[in-house]
Parts: structure tokens; C-alpha cells; sequence
């Protein structure tokens, strides 16, 4: 018989409905590859969770796990219910509540039916469809399950039929119910230039947010992911430990209400602050997706899996090449011409790196962007700086044989510009309130088409004009202040139509450039999540480019975005020498933001020679399963290891992270992910000119001495910063 990709869909439905007869119709298990997700259906048809954790040998005996709790009493039925309505039976923090058309408040929601369908051998959507008995109104659950990766996406899609509009006052992706002793969150707050600052504490009862409301540039003080480990904090290797993010770019809420039950229920979606809905009859609300991973095996095993899914899903070219690059931020900040950047081309081409990045400072002519006060929206070349335009110098750059890449913030206006002249309906503002600004600028307004359509044109217009641009560094600097759109005629939409004008704009750019590398600015790391990341092949961390803080920052970013998606840039911030900074650099996309000309004759030497170590280990650091081996935040050694897919060669990095008196790597390091029966021939790369290294490379080790005693790469005052290629001997 020969099927058609349709009918084995249907097949698979098909055998499902099968399971439900075997389950009498009451479980719906998710199962990936370690993990269950096990909801079900009750007498009454609510559809509660009953499980998350590991996935147990018999699937019929998920339907025992309730009656081993002797919990306090559920007066509701709706503790765990996997969607919380509100204003009926509910006494807890709702995932969802509504004004419906005729002014009642109240919501049901009870089961209609489910399907599983087999996207293909990795991945499974279930779909549950929900309805309130009392009002034609529903809600469809997807859980989209990749079975390798242990990840859950998971998201919601509203609708209704009544006899006019619906507010939407709250309506989040999902809503997770976990059930352990005690619970421990590891969350991040921040500013600019000091991203991803974890903070750890047990949860209580009550409710802890998570959220942002600042518009753009949303993660500024607190990005959306986090951790929780149940019963104990988990360490890296150890404990239960849930890992969660939303891919949304736009003012996000998670909530953690840790139940009087002692259960804790988790709501992640966007943020309904300031942002009540309004769903016409038969218009389909979807809300963003909430991703989630768990491990039994620690913090490591949960970053690797979503690292993992990362490359394999969702990072635009996740499992392509990157460009390493030479920019000119810091070199020049706005004091550049045509003639400082020729010098700037033949600097790249000397340095060794595939591509120029030419930043900030080369726009407008009216108010020629000489400094941040004015020019943004006015995206001609300064013909002063530039006479002969971008495409002389992507030219000059090809007689260089490099790449050329240019800077762009075109969802931004400064008050001084010919834009702000011309369109004062496309900028987020209040007419009767004075202008309030972010780094001296306002935000467009991207709820509004044309804007949407003079943000795509931004990059076409360059792309057309210079079909040779390699690469886009896309920067976003404000927040939003006074949110107001003059396009909207409903101002609760903003925030979130704002955040979609920005998928559009994105959509049509990568239908048109499906490949070009661009990376995700904002400031530094405003802005960083999986929904931009289908879009973007790398992010910046943050503008602090000190080796010292890269090494805590990097650290924290690791737990959640794989390297290949971090661009690091030597510069000269810091107290570190260039071998620290470089060393720091190569632990994911490296780049340059130096003065090369100014550089002493072994500093260059030095930088070309790790240029070329880096494109023998670049693979393994991006593709490679990462461990974290020796954490700065608890000794004075920081250590992070690369390895292979055929754990045929790794690459491991050492700082020193205290400069107090005689401290250093004074055990072995254990490494791990390595073959336990091959042998491994170690050597240090990156020594900078003249100085040896202190490591015998004539001596071998095999994987099980390496991963049981360790390895010490002798890390010390003088040898602060040691990076060591391991390579099985054949
Ligand atoms: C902020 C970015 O984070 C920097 O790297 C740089 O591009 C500046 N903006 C330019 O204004």
C-alpha cells in the first residue's frame, strides 16, 4: 500500500484515538525522549495536568500519580487545571480571563476533543480544544514536542462566535503546573552593560512576576527566561531543573504562584499591561510561544538540549557558518571618512578576519549623525563622510578580499532628522504630553504598514543598492515612552501589534534575504529571544565587553543560547591583557572592535595566529555539546569545554577569575562529554608570541582519566587565560 504524507498523518491520528480507548479517554501523555507531560480529562471534562517530570515505562500507570499525593483539598478543581480561566469557579491566578460581548466576566473552559499529529520523526503536535458550556467561546492548547530535545513550545489560539466583541484582559501561552517539595528560581535583571545577573531564591507562597512593560528593547531589566529546580537547587549535573523562555519581543509577564496546595503554577505570556484585547467574532487571537525543557540531570543537560533545539530549529542557520569580523564601534565611534575607513579595510584584510562591520555614524545630511542626538531615520549616506557611498566602500573591500557588513536602527527617529520633519504620525508619542526621550530618540510606530513598509525599506534599499552587504548588525536603543499610536484607533493593541509589525518587517526581509547574517542588538542585550532568533544568526550580548564581566555574562547566556549565537568582540575595555580578551571572545562568534594599526608588532601576531586557531576550533565550539566545568561564580578558576559530536576533538578555556594571592587551578579539572576509551593529546593554543607553555603535550590521556581525575591546565597569576585543543590520537 503507498501511502501519501496525508494519509500516514491520518493513520497516526487514527492509532491515537486508539490509545485514548486504552486509556479510557482520560490521559493525554506528551512524551519526548526522557520527559512526560501528562494531562487529563475529568468526569466533569476540565482538563487538568497531572504530571511533569521524567516519563514513566508504562504510560497507564500516569493515571496512579494523583492518588500518591495526600494534598490539602482542591475547592475548585481547577488548581491544575492546564488552562486557568477566570471569574467561575477559580480562585487563583488565571491564565486567562475575558469581558465577553455582553459584559459578563465570567469563563469556563471544558474539554471538546484533541488530536496528535506527527509533524515527523522528532517532532508531535497535540492540540486540545477547549469551550465554555456557557458562552461560544474557545480556546485550542498546542504543544508542539521535539522528542530528541526534551523541549516543549507551547502556545494558545483564542476564538469566539458571540454577538459582538470580546476583551481580552489576560491570555497567556501556557500555564504549567508542577508539583515538588519546594521549588528554587533562578532569575535575571540587568541594565545596560550589565546583562544576565542571576539571582537565586526559593520560591514562596504567593505569586513572583517576571515581566517587562518597556516595549522595545524589552529584556533591558529582566529578559524572560529562567529556571526553576524542584525539591533542591540544581547543580550542574544534578538535580530536576525546568528551564523556560518566551519567544516574544515585546513586554512579556511569567507568573509563579506557589499554590496553597504547595504546587506551583506557572503563567508565561505576553504582558496584558496596558494591553486589554479586543477579539472580533471568528478573528483568531495566537498568542506567542512559551518554550520549555526539563531535566532530572541538572542545569547542564537542560542547556544542552535547548542549545541543541536551538541550532536545529529555531536560530536562523543555526547549523551554518558565521563571519568573523573586524568593527569599528569602539575604534571610531561617529569620527570616521571615506579615507579612515579605507585604512579600516586593509586593518580587516591584515587582521586575518572574513569582514569589516561598518557601525554607527554613517547617515543623514540634514542633521548629519555625528553623535547620538541626531539623524536616526534619515538613512542616506552623510556625504561629507561618505561622497562615494556605501557601494565604494564594499568595493574598496573586495579589493581588500573581505566582507563588508553596516550598522542599521531603523525602527528609531531622532527628534533632529528630516524623518521626524516629514512624519510625525509614524513616531510613538503623546501630542499632549512633552517628549520624553531614550538616548535622545523615539520609537516608530511598526503597528502602522507604512512604517513597516519604510523599516523593510531601509535594508532593501542598501541591499538593492549593494547586493555585495554581507551582514547587518540591527540595533535598537530605546524604550518606548509615552505609547501612543496615531495609526491605532484601538491603543490597548499597541504593545502587541508593535511586536508583530516587527515579525512582518522581519518576514518580508528574510523572504527576500533568507541568508544574510544579521545580529540582534539592543543596546547590548536588550533584546535577545527565540522569536527574533528566527531571524537573526547571532545576538550581542551586551555593550560590556570587559573580558572579566564577558566571562560571568557569556556564562549565564550559555545556560539558554548556544555559542554560536554569541557574538564576543576583543576591545579595549577592561584590565585584561589581548590574550584574555581574545581567549574570552572565542567562546562563540568571535570579532574585533580594536584599533589594528595602533597594534604592537606580537599583539598582531598574536591576534592572526588565534584568528587561525579559532577557524580549526570554530566548529566545535558552535556545533559541540557544551560543559560548564568549573563555575567563577564559586572558585577562582572558570572553566567551559567543546566537544565534538564524535567526541573526536574539544576545546577547553581556563581563566583565572581572583587575582588574590596564589590562587589558581590547584586540582584537576574534570571534563566531561568526552569517549571514556579513546586517548586524547592535549595542547595549548593562543600562547602569545615568546612564551611557552607550561603543558606537556607528549602525554596522553584517555577520555576515563580525563572525565574521572581530570586535567589541570595549570591556570595561574602569569597564565591567567589557557585554552587547550584536545584531539583524539589516531
Ligand atoms: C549600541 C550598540 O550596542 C553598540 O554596539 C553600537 O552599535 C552603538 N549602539 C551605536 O550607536
Amino acid at each position: 500500500m503507498t501511502y501519501t504524507m496525508n494519509n500516514i498523518k491520518i493513520l497516526i491520528i487514527c492509532a491515537l484515538s486508539f490509545a485514548h480507548v486504552v486509556f479510557a479517554q482520560e490521559i493525554i501523555p506528551i512524551e519526548t525522549s526522557k520527559n512526560a507531560l501528562v494531562l487529563s480529562i475529568g468526569k466533569n471534562q476540565d482538563v487538568s495536568t497531572i504530571y511533569f517530570g521524567q516519563k514513566l515505562g508504562l504510560k497507564a500507570e500516569y493515571a496512579k500519580i494523583n492518588s500518591t499525593y495526600k494534598q490539602s483539598n482542591d475547592y475548585t478543581g481547577q488548581l491544575n487545571s492546564v488552562y486557568t480561566p477566570s471569574g467561575s469557579r477559580n480562585l487563583v491566578e488565571p491564565a486567562i480571563s475575558v469581558t465577553h460581548a455582553d459584559g459578563n466576566k465570567s469563563l469556563d473552559l471544558v474539554y471538546v476533543s484533541h488530536q496528535v499529529e506527527k509533524i515527523d520523526a522528532n517532532v508531535s503536535l497535540t492540540t486540545i480544544v477547549l469551550k465554555d458550556p456557557a458562552y461560544n467561546f474557545s480556546v485550542k492548547l498546542f504543544y508542539k514536542s521535539f522528542y530528541k530535545e526534551d523541549l516543549i513550545e507551547q502556545w494558545t489560539e483564542i476564538s469566539h462566535s458571540e454577538k459582538g466583541d470580546v476583551m481580552l484582559d489576560k491570555f497567556a501561552s501556557a500555564n504549567l503546573h508542577l508539583k515538588a517539595q519546594s521549588y528554587y528560581l533562578r532569575q535575571y535583571h540587568g541594565d545596560w552593560a550589565k546583562e544576565m545577573q542571576p539571582e537565586d531564591s526559593k520560591i514562596t507562597h504567593g505569586i513572583k512576576t517576571l515581566d517587562s512593560k518597556l516595549g522595545t528593547r524589552a529584556n533591558l531589566f529582566q529578559p524572560s527566561v529562567f529556571m526553576v529546580s524542584l525539591n533542591t537547587p540544581a547543580t550542574e549535573n544534578q538535580g530536576s531543573v525546568l528551564y523556560g523562555a518566551m519567544e516574544w519581543s515585546g513586554n512579556f509577564r511569567v507568573d509563579f504562584e506557589l499554590d496553597y496546595q504547595d504546587n506551583l503554577r506557572i503563567i508565561a505570556g505576553m504582558n496584558n499591561y496596558a494591553s486589554p484585547y479586543k477579539l472580533k467574532p471568528n478573528e483568531k487571537f495566537i498568542t506567542p510561544k512559551f518554550l520549555y525543557t526539563f531535566s532530572d540531570q541538572g542545569k547542564g543537560e537542560a542547556s544542552r538540549k535547548l542549545q541543541s533545539w536551538a541550532r536545529n530549529y529555531q536560530l536562523l542557520d543555526g547549523k551554518g557558518d558565521r563571519l568573523t569580523l573586524l568593527n569599528n564601534w569602539e575604534a571610531t565611534y561617529f569620527d570616521f571618512n571615506e579615507q579612515k575607513l579605507a585604512g579600516l579595510l586593509k586593518d580587516t584584510k591584515a587582521l586575518g578576519v572574513d569582514m569589516f562591520l561598518l557601525d554607527d555614524g554613517w547617515f543623514a545630511n540634514k542633521y548629519p549623525r555625528n553623535d547620538d542626538h541626531a539623524g536616526l531615520g534619515d538613512w542616506q549616506e552623510n556625504k561629507q563622510k561618505l561622497p562615494n557611498g556605501i557601494s565604494s566602500l564594499v568595493k574598496v573591500a573586495q579589493k581588500n578580499e573581505v566582507k563588508f557588513g553596516i550598522w542599521i536602527e531603523p525602527e528609531m527617529v531622532n527628534p533632529k532628522s528630516e524623518l521626524y520633519e516629514k512624519h510625525q504620525d509614524w513616531i510613538v508619542k503623546q501630542s499632549k504630553r512633552s517628549e520624553y526621550y531614550f538616548r535622545n530618540q523615539l520609537v516608530l510606530d511598526l503597528s502602522n504598514p507604512k512604517v513597516q513598509d519604510f523599516v523593510y525599506g531601509v535594508v532593501d534599499d542598501l541591499f538593492t543598492k549593494n547586493p555585495d552587504l554581507a551582514y547587518i548588525k540591527w540595533d535598537c536603543n530605546a524604550v518606548i515612552y509615552n505609547a501612543y499610536s496615531s495609526h491605532l484607533k484601538d491603543q490597548s493593541a499597541f504593545y502587541i501589534e508593535y511586536v508583530q509589525g516587527l515579525y512582518k518587517v522581519l518576514e518580508k526581509i528574510r523572504a527576500k534575504y533568507p541568508k544574510v547574517p544579521m545580529m540582534l542588538c539592543s543596546g547590548g542585550g536588550g533584546r535577545v529571544d527565540y522569536a527574533a532568533l528566527k531571524y537573526f544568526t547571532e545576538f550581542w550580548p551586551s555593550d560590556n565587553t570587559d573580558p572579566m564581566e564577558r566571562i560571568f555574562m557569556q556564562w549565564e547566556y550559555s545556560y539558554f543560547y548556544p555559542s554560536i549565537a554569541s557574538s564576543n568582540h576583543v576591545t579595549d575595555w577592561g584590565k585584561q591583557p589581548l590574550k584574555f580578551r581574545t581567549d574570552v571572545a572565542m567562546m562563540g562568534k568571535l570579532g574585533f572592535d580594536i584599533v589594528v594599526s595602533k597594534l604592537p608588532e606580537n599583539d598582531l601576531k598574536f591576534c592572526q595566529d588565534a584568528i587561525k586557531n579559532y577557524s580549526e576550533v570554530k566548529k566545535t565550539i558552535w556545533q559541540g555539546e557544551q560543559y560548564r566545568l568549573a563555575n567563577p561564580t564559586e572558585g577562582s578558576v572558570a572553566s567551559m569545554l567543546y566537544v565534538n559530536q564524535d567526541r573526536s576533538s574539544a576545546v577547553s578555556f581556563n581563566y583565572l577569575v581572583n587575582n588574590r594571592y596564589d590562587e589558581g587551578s590547584k586540582f584537576p579539572i574534570r571534563m566531561q562529554g568526552l569517549d571514556g576509551a579513546k586517548i586524547y593529546k592535549l595542547t595549548e593554543i593562543n600562547l602569545y608570541p615568546g612564551s611557552s607553555s607550561s603543558i606537556d603535550s607528549s602525554v596522553t590521556y584517555s577520555g576515563d582519566f580525563l572525565m574521572k581525575i581530570g586535567f589541570n591546565p595549570d591556570v595561574k597569576a602569569g597564565r591567567t587565560s589557557v585554552v587547550i585543543k584536545i584531539e583524539e590520537l589516531r
